[in-house]
């Protein structure tokens, strides 16, 4: 990474030593012999340390000080003030500079000094790395399924291959943004940054220059110089979220950096090289996507080097009671609350679900339901209307619950007989834990009949 010094005194003497000085020790130096020369450089390409005169011909250091940190609030300013004089160093502290020097003050000083910066900032984005990848550790990919054994080993293989472009696929809250960020902290990039960009959230035109960066005057807001999301993330991984939704030009500048890991600012001329890796996900059809001429087929190609496709929830049913007997551990922490797991009757609602909202629903589900329940194990009473209404379809509850179905409001015979179908072949189907003949000896259907019951009520596993 490098350094941008700039450096701003009236005496020439000055600027040439320091920039001789700071240059061979590998920054890079800017001098400036007065305030104004200073600003407009700074306001169009910013700096990280600037060493600031107080006595300049036509400005104040201090309050050119000022001036700096309203650009950029992260610049850090050092004041070089006459010797003795307390007042003004006092003074320069307050208004926020990082430290001062007093004049006369040797090179090696000067050394020191910018060295204590460049660690303490180092050390703060260290620091950052180090709580994410804590954070990271904590929020574990969960499932024992076979799918989820294999998942791991494609999370591990893409880790290892660190250059590699990868496309993550699956519904809507089957863990896609959780298995990017595993794939970057377990790779060698983990220590740089992994940034995580939404293409649904944010305009196409400010999109662009959140990614590429602009330089100033590239439009009419543009009043600085920005670097772009590719720029910071270099060294790392860019996570692009929702990547079906990426307007056509947009996806010409995007297939232009995985070709060729270079591109362009908005506005600007030069091309800037970069070392990042691609991490994109999506929940749509991209097939279908590309035959509708929304999406192009080259970036596809380009995107789906190493794809990882993630199984919806009610492909690994054995999971559920896994996942919610976790997440009841968490909230139930969280929540203080005293809540020892979930009585029986409550496992066969939730297990019975078929969760069109993924694990994220499931994880909704037991959240709300840690708050709600007032005993010491979860009872269904604390679980949404919609799950039991799934669950104790049948003729069991139509027995024992005096209320009868065709009283209830909007009936329909065919949906209610759709239903009991339903309820009843997910039943048995888990009881036998996925073994279809044995399903099918139990319900009395021949094994083709049962397939059908299958595909019919979208619970077919194997497609
Ligand atoms: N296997 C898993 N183990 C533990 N938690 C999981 C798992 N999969 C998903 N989650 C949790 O479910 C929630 C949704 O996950 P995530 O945001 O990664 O889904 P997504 O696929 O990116 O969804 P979307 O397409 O809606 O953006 C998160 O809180 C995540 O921690
Ligand atoms: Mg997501």
């Amino acid at each position: 990474m490098i350094i941008d010094i700039l450096v701003v005194d009236d005496e020439e003497m000055i600027r040439w030593t320091l920039k001789e000085a700071l240059e061979s020790e590998g920054y890079r130096v800017r001098a400036f012999e007065n305030g104004r020369d200073f600003l407009s450089y700074f306001k169009q390409h910013g700096g990280d340390i600037v060493l600031l005169d107080v006595r300049l011909p036509d400005s104040n250091g201090l309050d050119l000080l000022l001036e700096v940190t309203k650009i950029d609030p992260d610049a850090i300013v050092v004041i070089m003030t006459a010797f003795g004089d307390v007042e003004t160093a006092v003074s320069a502290m307050k208004r926020g500079a990082f430290d001062y020097l007093s004049k006369p003050y040797s090179l090696e000083e000067v050394s020191l000094l910018i060295k204590k910066i460049v660690q303490a900032n180092l050390l703060k984005s260290q620091l950052h790395h180090y709580q994410e990848r804590l954070e990271n550790q904590f929020s574990r990919i969960l499932g024992e399924n076979q799918k989820m054994k294999q998942l791991r080993e494609h999370i591990t293989m893409a880790a290892h291959t660190d250059r590699t472009t990868v496309l993550i696929r699956g519904e809507s809250g089957t863990g896609k943004e959780l298995v990017a960020r595993q794939i970057h902290f377990q790779s060698s990039r983990a220590d740089k940054p992994f940034i995580d960009v939404n293409a649904a959230a944010v305009s196409s035109t400010l999109l662009e220059s959140e990614l590429f960066g602009h330089e100033k005057g590239a439009f009419t807001d543009a009043q600085k110089q920005k670097k772009g999301l590719f720029e910071l993330a270099d060294g790392g991984t860019l996570f692009l979220d929702e990547i079906g939704d990426l307007d056509p030009s947009l996806q010409v500048k995007l297939l232009r950096v995985l070709q060729e890991r270079k591109f362009r600012r908005v506005g600007g001329t030069g091309d800037i090289h970069v070392d990042v890796r691609i991490i994109s996900a999506t929940n749509a059809d991209l097939e279908k996507s590309i035959e509708d001429g929304r999406l192009r087929q080259d970036l596809f190609y380009r995107l789906n080097v190493f794809t990882i496709t993630l199984p919806p929830l009610r492909d690994r049913r054995d999971d559920i009671l896994l996942l919610a007997k976790n997440f009841l551990e968490e909230f139930r922490k969280e929540f203080s609350k005293d809540i020892n797991g979930f009585r029986e009757d409550t496992l066969k609602v939730l297990e019975s679900y078929n969760y069109p909202g993924n694990v994220r629903e499931l994880r909704n589900i037991i959240e709300r339901a840690t708050l709600l329940e007032t005993g010491n194990q979860i009872r269904p009473t604390s679980l949404p209307e919609e799950l039991k209404k799934n669950a104790d379809i049948g003729y069991v509850s139509f027995e024992q619950n005096n209320t009868k179905p065709w009283q209830a409001t909007g009936f329909n015979f065919k949906d209610y007989i759709d239903s009991v179908e339903k309820s009843i072949v997910t039943e048995v189907m888990n009881e036998v834990e996925g073994k279809k003949s044995r399903a099918a000896d139990i319900l009395g259907l021949t094994r083709f009949a049962l397939r059908h019951q299958l595909k019919k009520h979208d619970l077919d596993t194997e497609n």
